[in-house]
């Protein structure tokens, strides 16, 4: 299967915040991006600024859902942010509506989605890691998905 990935580094959280709102410009509803990589790494970060690249105002404060487990933002279409870290078990996920999110309009990002392999659709992986500097951040954006192997091409031409 054919899959693409391209790299990109950080050096800062507002640079994260630009990739994310970079990819944030690309979406038009109907998405999923699944936010990978350890705690404090940064994918809220990087959430923060696909939320501004979907047009939600900067008025509004995109923070982590952990106990709620989603928020949603309204920009351009929907954005509906998920944290699975805190959800114990599968069957939760139905109970949140996991699958309307999934075929909805808006964009899903989603992390701590690789807790529940097998209810993740094909996606758009945006993998973080820690760096040498401590404010540096490796990111990886990834997929063998069709649709998402366009869009990081027309991201990065
Ligand atoms: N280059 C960078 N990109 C993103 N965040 C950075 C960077 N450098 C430092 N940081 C800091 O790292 C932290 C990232 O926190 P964030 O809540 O986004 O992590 P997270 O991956 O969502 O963690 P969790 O798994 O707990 O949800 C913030 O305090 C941020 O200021
Ligand atoms: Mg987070």
């Amino acid at each position: 299967m054919e899959s693409l990935s391209r790299r990109c580094i950080t050096h800062s959280p507002q640079e994260t915040i630009y990739l994310g709102e970079k990819l944030g410009r690309y979406l038009e509803g109907g998405e999923f991006i699944l936010l990978q990589g350890p705690l404090g790494v940064g994918k809220t970060v990087f959430v923060k600024g696909i939320a501004r690249g979907l047009q939600v105002p900067t008025s509004v404060y995109v923070r982590s859902p952990s106990f709620t487990l989603l928020h949603i933002y309204q920009g351009k279409v929907p954005l509906y942010h998920f944290d699975l870290f805190r959800m114990k078990q599968v069957e939760d996920l139905a109970s949140i509506g996991w699958e309307e999110y999934l075929t909805g309009e808006g964009v899903v990002v989603v992390e701590w989605g690789d807790k529940f392999p097998s209810c993740m659709p094909s996606y758009l992986s945006v993998k973080l890691d820690f760096a040498e500097e401590e404010n540096d951040r490796e990111i990886l954006l990834q997929s063998s998905d069709k649709k998402y192997i366009s869009l990081i091409k027309r991201m990065f031409p």
